[in-house]
């Protein structure tokens, strides 16, 4: 069958066209001016939408098993929440396995977690827990034969790597094609100021952002982008920036020529510390934390500069309920992350583009085209080329909504996002030509999404478009 997307705008990196979409066999085939119609064509029409690629959110940590809990939202609530929002493909971060295991049982675990599950597209990033030899040769294969082309390194947690680790796992990404990505933090630091803080009873939320200061991301960051340029240039992706001063480190970087880009997230261009001091201050444990209001002022200037790449949410899903049991209170006993993966698009464009801090385009680049360059899945993903997956999202610019956690798809309680009126809504979100969501009710299924194996990363390909 022929679908037509009639009358829209459409919406790439590069620009606005007013122009019609035609997709057979769940790709899109053809883009021009007055698209013929035949008997067997049905027409959706877009009169006064925007269509875009749809979203790729290349952070999320879906049915994640972080000790003291599990998110609560598997491969189908995650990725049925996401199609509700006008993301069509998500990257899930693999969670830790049993110590010293191998990247290949992490990688069947998780497709255990999808399969027949997602209702979007997926692919996930690699774990590095530890680092020998046996973990650098596997590497290759999981590039190369897995179609895994990014590798995640924490410098806090339970599995943090050492200056040694990270340096060799960075050399050996860049050798075998792969982008390593990092969540910065100064593990020391917090355990210093936490153990501090936890002796002296102040275990109340806002204790968490102040175990956890601005200090402690920005070091870790200006350290893994120095570590980067020591293990022979390799490509660095920053996951979560939360403030001003590790953007500034980002910034010198790139203007030097090395090879870094950056994400950021909509809890810290939309929330800030302030929510800590709420009654129901739990509901924003995260790391980083929520910063002050300047720090997301700071942020939006990279947002509409260029130097922030993506926007990603890190959806990692614990209702208020679970926190409040596990925690009594005690910041240092509840769970991190928020949820939010239904919500990136609406907040974006309504902030972003209805606020006038950046165009339409440049929502597409951080929302759905840069995300896709950088993990592999261009041009199938993240564009509107013929040939390119029939992946869309059309969405309406005059649509009012105010965020409400009843209306939302994920199998939580709450959302750090309640009440906010957004100016802008997604309409409907195609997945390869299929309707999989309508005006906020999901018409896909569990197991429609498939796992995309993405190309390996290719540096002179980049081209993450700033414009
Ligand atoms: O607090 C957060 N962000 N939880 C999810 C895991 C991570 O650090 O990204
Ligand atoms: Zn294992
Ligand atoms: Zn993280
Ligand atoms: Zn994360």
């Amino acid at each position: 069958m022929r679908r037509l997307i009639k009358g829209g705008i459409l919406v790439d990196a590069e620009g606005e066209y007013h122009q019609d979409l035609a997709i057979e066999d769940g790709k899109i085939v053809q883009v021009g001016s007055q698209l013929a119609e035949s008997v067997d064509t049905e027409v959706i029409d877009a009169q006064g939408l925007y269509v875009m690629p749809g979203g790729v959110d290349v952070h999320t940590h879906f049915n994640i098993d972080v000790g003291m809990a599990r998110s609560c939202d598997d491969f189908f609530f995650g990725t049925r929440a996401a199609a509700c929002g006008g993301t069509t493909t998500i990257v899930d971060h693999m969670g830790f396995g049993p110590p010293g295991c191998s990247l290949h049982h992490q990688l069947e675990v998780y497709h255990d977690d999808a399969r027949g599950k997602a209702a979007v597209d997926y692919s996930f990033h690699g774990v590095i827990q530890h680092v020998d030899d046996d973990i650098l040769q596997e590497m290759h294969g999981m590039v190369h034969e897995e179609g895994i082309s990014s590798f995640k390194l924490y410098l806090t947690y339970k599995y943090k790597l050492s200056d040694e680790q990270v340096l060799r796992a960075l050399r050996q990404l860049r050798q075998v094609g792969a982008l390593a990505t990092v969540h910065p933090e100064n593990d020391a630091a917090i355990a210093l100021r936490r153990r501090a803080l936890l002796a002296a009873g102040k275990t109340a939320p806002i204790y968490h952002a102040r175990s956890r200061p601005i200090a402690c991301e920005a070091e870790a960051i200006g350290r893994m982008i120095n570590l980067a340029q020591l293990a022979d240039t390799a490509p660095l992706y920053i996951v979560h920036l939360s403030n001003g001063l590790g953007l500034e480190y980002v910034r010198l970087a790139k203007r030097a020529g090395q090879p870094v880009w950056v994400e950021t997230c909509p809890q810290y261009l939309l929330l800030d510390e302030q929510r800590y001091l709420q009654d129901d201050g739990l509901k924003y444990i995260l790391s980083p934390p929520l910063r002050a209001r300047t720090e997301a002022d700071r942020l939006w200037v990279g947002v509409a500069d260029g130097t922030i790449d993506t926007l990603a949410t890190d959806h990692c899903n614990f209702p208020y309920q679970q926190r409040q049991a596990l925690s009594g209170g005690d910041f240092s006993r509840c769970p991190n992350g928020l949820p939010g993966v239904e919500n990136r698009l609406q907040l974006l464009f309504s902030e972003g583009v209805m606020r006038g801090r950046i165009s339409t385009s440049r929502f597409v680049q951080l929302t759905s085209a840069n995300p896709a360059r950088l993990f592999g899945l261009w041009p199938r993903k993240g564009s509107l080329l013929p040939g390119a997956d029939a992946d869309l999202v059309l969405f309406d610019p005059q649509r009012v909504t105010t965020i409400q956690h009843q209306d939302l798809h994920d199998n939580g309680d709450y959302s750090p996002y309640e009440g906010i009126a957004c100016n802008g809504a997604p309409v409907m979100t195609l997945l390869r030509g299929q309707v999989v969501a309508k005006n906020g009710v999901f018409t896909g299924q569990a197991g429609q999404g498939r796992f995309i194996a993405r190309q390996p990363f290719n540096h002179t390909d980049q081209g993450t478009k700033h414009g």
